[in-house]
């Protein structure tokens, strides 16, 4: 199946799973899971949530698809996942090993993307990504993984009342 009619699928099986589930927790699991089946080139999908109150402040380890990282608590001055949190950017890396913010989950991994999750225009947390293969994130998927990042937040929003 060509790339960008899978990502369509993807996109449709997403809006279905936000409308379905229970709570942002739910949503979370299921998000990683169709992610990291239905993206071939997916390897590692979780997302990393801000602990509430903590200071300095620190991403914790949420709902993961992939091999366990050492990566569980990561402070916003390191790694690629700290750089999103503290801009409130998108970070895509084509090459890891050409980036000295990169905190190594596996050796094979090449790419990464990392989006960030805001609720009512806060940062609560990240949505990141690992490719085993380099560039795997271009403009397509970037948007992919947008979409999801924003339906993630949307969900948390709609439990905060
Ligand atoms: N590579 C990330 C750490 C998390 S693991 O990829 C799961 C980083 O540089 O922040």
């Amino acid at each position: 199946m060509a790339v960008a009619a899978r990502i369509e699928e993807v996109r449709n099986e997403l809006t279905d799973l936000a409308e379905r589930s229970r709570s942002a927790a739910e949503l979370m699991q299921s998000v990683v899971k169709l992610l990291h089946d239905r993206m071939l080139k997916y390897n590692w999908v979780g997302f990393y949530l801000l602990e509430p109150g903590a200071e300095p402040p620190v991403l914790v380890l949420g709902a993961f698809e992939g091999a366990m990282t050492p990566h569980t608590r990561i402070p916003l001055n390191q790694g690629i996942c700290g750089a999103a949190a503290s801009s409130g950017q998108t970070v895509v890396v084509d090459d890891v090993n050409k980036d000295p913010r990169y905190l190594a989950c596996s050796l094979e991994t090449k790419s990464e993307i990392v989006v960030p999750v805001f609720v009512r225009g806060k940062i609560v947390g990240e949505l990141d990504i690992d490719s085993h293969f380099p560039a795997a994130f271009t403009p397509e998927h970037q948007a992919l993984v947008q979409y999801c990042a924003q339906v993630v937040g949307r969900k948390m929003e709609a439990f905060q009342a």
